[in-house]
């Protein structure tokens, strides 16, 4: 008989990633010994249109418009939400609010003060379990690289870097939409899209930078909008944060870029972090490889500078019945984040890498807001620390 325990979810926004979330549910049975069997249940979203394709998940016994009828049902035990970031503030804390668990979405809240929102909200109710999506970090060769660096074998850091590069916005005539004005993405622009995937491992790694250095493009600042005509696209599209972070005690040079327009990119999420004893680097653009440094004895030769290149297989956070040869993508990062935020729920994590904190969510606006005075003032500027 299984000891899983069933927990019930259901998904408020059924676009790109309510659909990416339901797929990933689908596939729960690659996981092995997971204690937690999740069962999709109910959906909302505003447009009917976007419930019809739920309609192939046999689980799925609720659709609805009006996401209050998900809150007040007792059998739902977790809620994924999907929404534009001005929404964010509202519907968390009304999850939250409700004693449901809560994944929610970056950038988790449209500013700082809507972050700080939530995290009172969650004060208030310490029995919902609240974590913020960021599943790069969950590529086998992204655990890889972490562990690396969280072994020591770096020796005396001297630069690391984490970046998110995409380059959909390179085709200006690509319509406007909600994620390219200020008023439904946020100031930060950019940063609100893309920005916690470039931070999670940072903060987690303890990198939280003291001072920020940012350099932000509007390069795009107009589209199409609904009528044809040209409206702002007033959202930054690229931005470069050059950090002060410390690794044991060390002072070291943190770049974070998110870029909307990388020519040749197409979500790339890259990592890397050298140091005087080592190295390592991982980038979803060759998600099988990862690469290390280490000065060695080459035989025949001598002690010579060596980056080596080992293919990492499949297997990430929690193991799964897939061959462990087989490649690793996109959709296999979303299940282990899922894997990762349903069993630190379920107390039953250990010391697994965990999906975003909200206080590290939260983080991020500081860091966002320092940015933008930063490229203000073109200077650096203090961010205070993290918690
Ligand atoms: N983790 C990732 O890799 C990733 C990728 C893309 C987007 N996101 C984040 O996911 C969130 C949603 O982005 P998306 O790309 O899925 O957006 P989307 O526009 O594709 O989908 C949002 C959906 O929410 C629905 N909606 C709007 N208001 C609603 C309401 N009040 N109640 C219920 N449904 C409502 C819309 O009709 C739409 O179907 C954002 O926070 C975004 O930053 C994360």
């Amino acid at each position: 008989m299984s000891t899983q325990q069933t927990v019930n979810v259901a998904i408020i926004g059924g676009g790109l990633m309510g659909r990416e979330i339901a797929a990933a549910i689908a596939r729960w049975p690659a996981l092995i010994d997971h204690p937690v069997r999740p069962r999709l249940t109910a959906v909302c979203d505003i447009n009917p249109a976007a419930l019809t394709w739920f309609e192939q998940i046999d689980t799925v016994t609720t659709t609805t418009t009006d996401y209050h009828d998900l809150l007040t049902d007792d059998a739902i035990d977790v809620v994924y939400v999907a929404v534009r970031h001005d929404l964010h503030e509202q519907l968390y804390g009304d999850v939250i609010r409700a004693g449901k668990s809560l994944l929610a979405e970056k950038p988790f809240g449209i500013d700082g003060p809507a972050a700080e929102s939530v995290l009172a909200a969650m004060a208030e109710h310490p029995e919902s379990f609240v974590r913020c999506s960021s599943e790069m970090p969950f590529f086998p060769g992204a655990q890889w690289a972490i562990r690396y660096v969280q072994s020591g074998a770096l020796g005396t850091i001297v630069r690391a870097n984490n970046s998110f590069l995409h380059s959909s916005d390179l085709d200006v005539s690509k319509p406007i939409n909600w994620k390219r004005q200020t008023q439904f993405c946020g100031e930060a622009g950019v940063m609100n899209d893309l920005g916690l995937h470039g931070w999670h491992v940072p903060l987690r790694l303890g990198w939280a930078p003291t001072s920020v250095y940012a350099m932000l493009q509007n390069i795009v600042p107009e589209r199409t909008g609904p009528d044809g005509t040209p409206v702002p696209c007033d959202t930054w599209d690229n931005a470069d944060l050059h950090c002060w972070s410390e690794h044991e005690g060390v002072r070291f040079p943190l770049t974070v870029s998110t870029r909307r327009i990388d020519p040749g990119q197409k979500n790339t999420w890259e990592f890397e972090a050298i140091g005087m004893d080592g190295g390592v680097r991982f980038s979803t653009k060759n998600p099988k490889q990862v690469e290390v440094f280490a000065v060695r004895d080459i035989p025949g030769i001598g002690k010579e500078q060596a980056w080596q290149q080992i293919d990492v297989g499949s297997q990430s956070v929690w193991p799964t019945v897939t061959g462990g040869i087989f490649e690793s993508g996109f959709s296999d990062s979303i299940l282990q984040m899922w894997a990762a935020f349903l069993a630190e729920r379920a107390g039953e994590l250990g010391d697994r890498f965990g999906a975003a904190r909200p206080e590290e969510a939260a983080h991020t606006h500081t860091l966002y807001a320092a940015a933008a005075r930063s490229n203000e003032q073109g200077a650096a500027v203090a961010v205070p620390p993290l918690g």
